[in-house]
């Protein structure tokens, strides 16, 4: 059974490397329109509790839930189709065609999944269509002018920008960001933090994003969990987790050279 507005739940999700306890017993709870952070030092499992959540590892223990059905042991490709979408902590992108075309390939992914053969052609007013979302989905991430350039040529902060629409182009329900503003300078940051908000309150969507630029996470986080070693040692709204005596010990405390 679903609860009322959970869209994500992690139930005592663990994932053991041989010796390495990278997430252990982690619980998570993500609601419709929500925007949760979670932090914590290098190093702490935050990437792999996301690999969990996408299907990239199979957890070794507990499950993931998402709109109320089970997702932990389906593929990247099936938990996509059920409306998770993500970026990557390298970004990935398909470097040597355009931004356009970058964009485009994640729309004709979706228009796959929804028309019921991966062979069948669309036709010229379903790609017009679709021309014309990524169109709009570029101007809107400040990207159109740069279209026909290839995505390998694009600033640093531009290519996390593009990963952002290409993951929006799948039409999420839940948009998950490995440290979207890695490298980013302040002032792109502080964009970035603004076009969150905007992403959730434009396409009513979920936002579960890692990030260790404390000033956006404290900004825009309804809610934030901090892993450390693999364990959740808080959970709460910014002003309880900044002042959380742990959380400080173990993570804010500390000079982090990537924040
Ligand atoms: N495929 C793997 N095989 C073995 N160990 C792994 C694997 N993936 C991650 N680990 C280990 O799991 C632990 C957690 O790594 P993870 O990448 O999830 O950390 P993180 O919190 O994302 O760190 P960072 O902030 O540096 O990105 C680390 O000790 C890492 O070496
Ligand atoms: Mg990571």
């Amino acid at each position: 059974m679903k609860e009322s507005n959970t869209l994500l739940k992690a139930e005592h999700v663990t994932m053991q490397f041989g010796g390495v306890m990278a997430v252990n017993d982690f619980n998570l709870c993500v609601s419709e329109r929500e925007i949760v952070a979670l932090i914590g030092p290098n190093g702490a499992g935050k990437t792999t509790a996301f690999n969990c959540i996408t299907g990239i590892y199979k957890p070794t223990g507990g499950r993931v839930l998402f709109d109320g059905q089970v997702i932990s042991g389906k593929s990247p490709d099936q938990i996509t189709r059920l409306g998770i979408a993500r970026t990557f902590q390298n970004i990935r992108l398909f470097h040597h065609l355009s931004v356009f075309d970058n964009v485009l390939i994640a729309k004709h992914m979706r228009a796959k999944q929804t028309v019921f053969s991966a062979t069948l052609r669309l036709n010229r007013a379903e790609e017009r269509r679709m021309r014309e979302e990524t169109a709009a989905l570029l101007c809107e991430q400040g990207l159109y002018s740069h279209r026909d350039e290839m995505a390998s040529s694009l600033p640093y902060g531009l290519q996390r920008r593009l990963e952002i629409a290409r993951a929006l182009a799948t039409e999420p329900k839940l948009l998950l960001l490995d440290e979207p503003a890695a490298g980013m300078n302040p002032q792109e940051t502080q964009e970035l933090t603004d076009f969150i908000k905007v992403i959730r309150d434009r396409y009513h969507m979920a936002i579960f994003m890692i990030e260790h630029h404390m000033d956006l996470v404290m900004q825009i986080s309804d809610r934030i969990y901090v892993l450390d070693f693999g364990c959740c040692i808080a959970s709460g709204s910014a002003a309880e987790i900044q002042h959380n005596p742990r959380v400080i010990e173990a993570y804010l405390g500390v000079e982090d050279e990537n924040a």
